[in-house]
Formats: C-alpha cells, structure tokens, sequence
C-alpha cells in the first residue's frame, strides 16, 4: 500500500487516482498526522509515501511538515512541488522563498541516471539530453541539496527541480506528475509505485468494492440511511454499493417531478426495486411540480421551483423515516471541488443549478457519501463492478431539473409527453446507428445528446393537409469538461431518419431542427 499525505493541493486525489489507475491500492491522509499514525501504517504493508503538493503559497513559515516518522520509516518517499520543499527542509536542504510564482507548462531536462527517470522522456536534444514537457509550478524553490541528494532535473528558471537520493529511495519534484498536462506524469508514478516501491498490480475495482462496503458498514453501524435516488449514475452508483454493504438499511426516496425521461421511472424500479431488492419509496409528484410551474416562463424562476419542490418532497418522505440516522448522497470528488471553487463567490451565476444530490441540513441527518475520493470514470467502473446495466452507468448526464430546463417557457404536462417521445426516438437511433469509421455508436461518440420542445408552432403539410404544430429542437455534443463543447457532426442521414421519425410518429411535431451552436457561447442546456 501506499500512503499519500495531503498538504491541501487541489490535486491530491489526481494522485491518488493515478495510484489507483497503476493498481496499487493507496490511502490519502491529512499530512499532520502522528509519527504513530505512520508506523502503525508501517505494520500494514506500507510500501512507499508521497508528499503531495499544497494550496499554500509559500514555503516560508514552513508551518506544514511531513511527520518525522516519514523519513525514518525505511520505505521510499517522493515529493510532490510543496511535498519536495519540504522534503529537502527537513533533510537539511534550502528552500529560498520568492512571493514571485510561476505556473504552467515548462521544459525540464533530466540529469543523470535515476531510476524514477531513466527512460522516461518527451524528446532528446541534439546533445542527447532526455526532455520533459510537465506541468509546474514554483515560487519558493529548492536551492540547495540536502546531504546524500543530487539534482535529477532542471529548467533555465528552476535549477532544482527534481532531487534524489536513490541510496534511501527518496524522490522529489517541483512538477506535477498527477496532472494529464504532465504528458509522462503516469509513466513515472507508475515506475515510483512498482519499481522503486515494490508494489504489485494486484489491487483492482472489486477490491475497491469490498474496502468501500467495510468502510460503510464501519461508518453507519446499525443505523438506517435514506438516499435520494435519481437514476443518475452517481446516486445509483452510491445506491447500489451502500445496499451492497447495509442491505435494507438503506432506503432510497426516488421523486418523479414529471420531467424524467421516457420510462426512465420504471426503468429505476426495475433495476434497483425488482432486481436488487432495494427499499424505494416511489413518489410521483407529476401534479405538485405541474402545477408549481404554471404560468412560470422564466428559466431561473423555473430552475428555483424545482430546486425547492424536490427538496420539500424529499423532506416530506425523509421525516416519515423516523429511525434514519444518515443521508447518503452521491456526490463525486469532481463536486467537492467545484462547491470548494463555488464557496470562494467569485463567479457569476449563468444557471443556478439544481442537483437532486443537493439537499438541506435541516433533516439533521450525518452525510454517508462513499464516492467523495472518485472521479466520473472510476464510478462508473465501481458501477460495472457492482453489476448495475452497463448501458446505465454510461449513460450521458442528465440535469437535475430534467425536461424542465429542456421545455422552454412554460413547462406543461402536454409538452412534457410529446418531448419525451421525441428524445427517445433521437436517443435509440443515436444508440443504433454506429460509426463505420470507429465501430463505436454515435451515443457513445457524443457526451450529451437530448431534444428540446419549442413552444412555436409552424405551418407544415401531412397526407393532403395542413398541420400547425410545435417545433422540436436536437442537440448533441462533445467535450470532455462540459465547461465547453462543440456540436456533433452528426452524419446527415442519422439526422434525416431522426426528423423523419419523430415527425411521423409525434403526432404535435411536424419540424425538427438541428442546433449547431457550440459552448461558449451557447451552453449545452437551452434554458
Ligand atoms: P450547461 O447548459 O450549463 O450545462 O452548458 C453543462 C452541463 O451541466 C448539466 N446541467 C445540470 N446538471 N443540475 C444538474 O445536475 C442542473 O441544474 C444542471 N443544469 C445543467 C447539463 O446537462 C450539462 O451536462
């Protein structure tokens, strides 16, 4: 195992999920534990250590520090930026501070021959010297060695900015090999976990299952826990492990505000009430959200309606269930950051959004939340692992507010229907139609793809008549950060046989485009 200690870097779990990814099983902790922590750790198996990087500008009060068990512990140790300063201050090397910071990618030339290393190179140059392209930041550098180090790398502004003393196994870098801008960052902590500390590829998902189910069971004792289902991947994934571990513990509240998708309800019943054998309490809550939203055309009117009748259904539900203890929610290590960056109140909201893991604290309920380490990727993994529809846990994001943010204007029962036949038309032949030059589907070419109800009406002719009916809008995207994307080029002929079925088989839709704006400056979403 390798234990990861975390000086408060945005991107500690980036390394831990690079552990992870080189099958090695891995735990982060605070870096203020005690020397007792480290060698009861030392009992378990421990084969090596990192030092991530920190949030903290500066080296200069030196106030955060790996305990000294570290270094006393016998197994190799590698510094990350913060975790190399240090590093090299507690062996009796130099930091020099500098309120001066750099950030961004740079060149770094390897010296000599390490065995973090060795081999690992972007190019050479013509004098033979082995280069990387790697991701940096650094103000505070180290600016001389401890005893038994030698320089492993440098740039032109940074003369030190890898150290090693291999005698002892200790490895430090003033870069970031965790982050994908590092291009050989996962070659070299691969070479690190397996080659310099030992570890085998012996850890895997259904062993991350079996360590997560004790976790719970540890966690929430004989308690009972209550969890909002939406049929998302995350809250399904977290239903599907926390039943795993507590069985009939656990109760699932699965809300159906009407804005759902075409029998995505029964498709939830299915999978986790009839094969599971998971408790869920169904609410249909169709009529309560309807008539909330009538006469309501503003989109964030209509996205705070939602927000705030989801929350009080869930309530309702939640204080029937006298004897639960805990809430379990299946928030991702991707929105522990984003609600971290969200808190600092520096941005400008475009659309508040509304995630149906986002309840109050009123309920006075603890939080179980076993996917808070994992990022998207991994939970769906976890999903496979845990047997849940492949198809399910692949399946592209869908908002909170669900058709109502998908409706425009005034969100009416009608349009919700007629919405949802069309989407499913678009979705089934994108699921069907694969492309000849990847063999893959275009759902899985594409991140996002729905339709969206225009409530316009336009002249068409059906047979020997004429026709009056509403507009039906398709979109599909790619990206790989939702903060931006680009429209598909979707092949003519899908988009063609799409029109043609909704149109044929919608009856109330007789035009449909195809939305060819990318993000920025358009969103994804159309409300
Ligand atoms: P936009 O429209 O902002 O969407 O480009 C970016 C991504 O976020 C999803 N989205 C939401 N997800 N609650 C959610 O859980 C929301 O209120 C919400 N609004 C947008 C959207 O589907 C896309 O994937």
């Amino acid at each position: 195992r390798i234990l990861i200690l975390d000086f408060g870097s945005q991107v500690t779990q980036l390394i831990a999920r690079r552990v992870r990814e080189a099958s090695v099983y891995c735990e982060v902790h605070p870096c203020d534990v005690t020397d007792d922590f480290i060698r009861e750790e030392q009992t378990k198996g421990l084969k090596g250590i990192i030092l991530s990087g920190s949030h903290a500008s500066s080296y200069e009060d030196g106030s955060m520090k790996a305990p000294q068990a570290v270094f006393e512990a016998g197994v190799p140790v590698l510094g990350i930026c913060y975790g190399m300063q240090t590093m090299a201050a507690q062996l009796g090397g130099k930091v020099t501070y500098s309120d001066h910071r750099e950030f961004g990618y740079a060149e770094v030339r390897a010296h000599g021959h390490t065995k973090l290393l060795e081999g690992i190179e972007d190019h050479r140059t013509p004098e033979g010297h082995g280069m990387l392209k790697v991701w940096m930041s650094h103000g505070d550098q180290v600016t001389s060695l401890p005893p038994g180090f030698k320089v492993m790398a440098s740039t032109p502004s940074c003369p030190i900015a890898g150290i090693a003393d291999e005698e002892r196994g200790y490895y430090a870098v003033q870069f970031h090999p965790e982050v994908t801008h590092t291009v050989q960052g996962m070659a070299m902590l691969a070479r690190f976990v397996h080659e310099i500390c030992g570890c085998g590829t012996d850890w895997n998902m259904p062993d991350y299952v079996e360590e997560a189910i004790e976790k719970i069971r540890a966690q929430v004792g004989s308690d009972d826990v209550i969890l909002g289902l939406s049929g998302g991947v995350d809250s399904s994934v977290a239903a599907a492990l926390i039943h795993r571990a507590i069985g009939d513990q656990l109760t699932c509240v699965f809300v159906d505000h009407g804005l759902l998708r075409l029998d995505e309800g029964k498709q939830v019943m299915q999978t986790f009430a009839e094969n599971m054998g998971v408790k869920i309490i169904h609410v249909d809550a169709t009529e309560q959200f309807m008539s909330k939203l009538h006469g309501v055309t503003d989109p964030e009117a209509k996205r705070k309606i939602i927000g705030r009748e989801f929350v009080e259904v869930f309530q309702d539900q939640a204080s029937k269930l006298k004897s639960a203890k805990w809430l379990a929610q299946g928030t991702i290590y991707p929105d522990v950051i984003e609600s971290a960056g969200a808190k600092t109140g520096k941005a400008v909201t475009i659309k508040s959004h509304h995630n149906v893991g986002g309840l109050p604290d009123t309920l006075k309920l603890s939080l179980l939340e076993p996917l808070r380490e994992l990022f998207k990727d991994e939970v769906r993994k976890l999903g496979v692992a845990l047997g849940l529809p492949p198809a399910m846990v692949y399946r592209h994001p869908f908002p909170g507010p669900g058709l109502g943010v998908r409706i425009l204007g005034e969100v009416k029962k009608e349009y919700a229907d007629l919405l949802r036949r069309a989407d499913a038309i678009f979705i089934e032949e994108l699921r069907n139609t694969v492309d000849a030059a990847t063999g893959k589907s275009w759902y899985d070419l594409t991140s996002q793809a729905f339709a969206v109800f225009l409530p316009v009406k336009s002249v068409g002719v059906m047979g020997d008549g004429r026709t009056y009916d509403y507009v039906v809008a398709l979109r599909a995207v790619e990206t790989s950060d939702f903060m931006t994307a680009g429209w598909a080029e979707l092949p003519y002929s899908l988009l063609g046989k799409v029109s043609g079925r909704i149109i044929n088989e919608v009856r109330g839709i007789n035009r449909v485009v195809y939305d060819v704006s990318s993000k920025p400056p358009a969103t994804i979403e159309w409300e």
